[in-house]
């Protein structure tokens, strides 16, 4: 398909809570060890929130940030698409307490759930309206605070995840540049892989859902491992394709953040050398869908990322869910 305008990142922010909780201090919790979470997934620590903050804290935060660094105002902004699995509530959306807490005045306003890939959806979904001419300035929004729905007494879970947020501001830019190729794919047979089971329309809150600890994510830790190495190398190179590239025009890859294992074993098959690839789960874990807007922003303020690079972002999660997508970056560098 000829596209007539493109669409580009022109802000980045992100927000981490101040809390750091070390593996030393896991291990004082469960069963566990530094050795065995450095060895099986490269995390070191993670940082969490305080009670009482809740998602859209962090978003905010990240938003603010991102408009900054954009150089526009909340009230230029069109359409707010926020990625969260863990929101402050059923409802209200994070994306319309997001709204009026900038001052989006402007701004039409939903959230999009899709596991940890829900950041990739969102940029897409996001890209999408810019192209097609409908909106011209659009913030995506990626957070969660999954230390909300993490079962502290269940050590093959509980080390893995942190809570953050990131943002990009989008806008309308030549059809060449920004937000080029994209592959978004699902697999339902493997929702029970990686679920919260209670909390919904099926189990609402009762007695015995919380007797039984079903409003904590519970994981087949094995099989998303072996389906998201497999997924992260595939999606990667079908964005590629539809951008009319190939893996030797790739700059830096951002896969999401789950383990420096899955994400090292899918650059040894994509074939690229450990230098083009950001990795920060050591310092903040797996948070979900922040965790590629949180890798980005990290990444282009280490200078790590220039004018007409090109910049491959790849998420996989519950769902079970994928998304990659190539940025042609025109952020000016650090
Ligand atoms: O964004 C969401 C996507 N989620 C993911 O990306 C997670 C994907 N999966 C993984 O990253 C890995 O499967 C884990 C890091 C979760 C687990 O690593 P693993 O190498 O697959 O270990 P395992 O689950 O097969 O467990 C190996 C052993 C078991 O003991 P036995 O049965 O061999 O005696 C576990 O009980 O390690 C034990 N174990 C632990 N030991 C110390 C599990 N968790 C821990 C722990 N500390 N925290």
């Amino acid at each position: 398909m000829t596209e007539i305008r493109g669409a580009g990142i022109i802000g980045i922010g992100s927000c981490s809570p101040p809390k750091v909780l070390t593996n030393d201090d896991l291990s004082k919790i469960v069963d566990t060890s530094d050795e065995w979470i450095v060895t099986r997934t490269g995390i070191k620590e993670r940082h969490i929130v305080e009670e009482g903050v809740a998602a859209s804290d962090l978003a905010v935060i990240a938003s603010n940030n991102a408009l900054k660094s954009a150089q526009i105002s909340a009230s230029q902004i069109d359409l707010i698409i926020c990625a969260t699995v863990t929101g402050d509530m059923p409802f209200p959306s994070v994306s319309c307490l997001v709204q009026d807490r900038i001052g989006a005045v402007n701004a039409a306003a939903f959230d999009l759930q899709a596991g940890c890939s829900g950041w990739v959806y969102s940029l897409t979904v996001g890209a999408s309206f810019v192209k097609s001419g409908m909106y011209d300035k659009v913030l995506v929004i990626g957070v969660d605070i999954l230390s909300a729905f993490t079962d502290w007494t269940d050590r093959s879970t509980c080390v893995l995840f942190g809570d953050a947020a990131g943002a990009v501001v989008l806008s309308a830019m030549n059809p060449d540049e920004g937000v080029l190729g994209m592959n978004l794919g699902s697999d339902g047979s493997g929702g029970k892989l990686l679920k919260l089971e209670a909390g919904g329309s099926l189990k609402p809150a009762s007695l015995e859902t919380v007797q039984n600890r079903l409003h904590y994510i519970k994981m087949e830790g094995r099989e998303v491992y072996k389906f998201a190495v497999k997924i992260l190398g595939e999606a990667s190179v079908k964005a590629l394709e539809a951008s009319g590239l190939s893996t030797s025009d790739v700059d830096l890859f951002v896969p999401h953040q789950a383990n420096v294992r899955i994400i090292d074993a899918a650059r040894t098959r994509l074939n690229l050398p450990p230098e083009k690839v950001f990795i920060n789960a050591h310092s903040y874990g797996n948070t979900s869908s922040a965790s590629i807007p949180l890798a980005l922003d990290e990444a282009y303020n280490q200078g790590k990322v220039k004018p007409g690079d090109i910049v491959v972002v790849v998420g996989f999660g519950a769902g079970l869910t994928w998304a990659a997508s190539v940025i042609k970056w025109t952020m000016p560098a650090i």
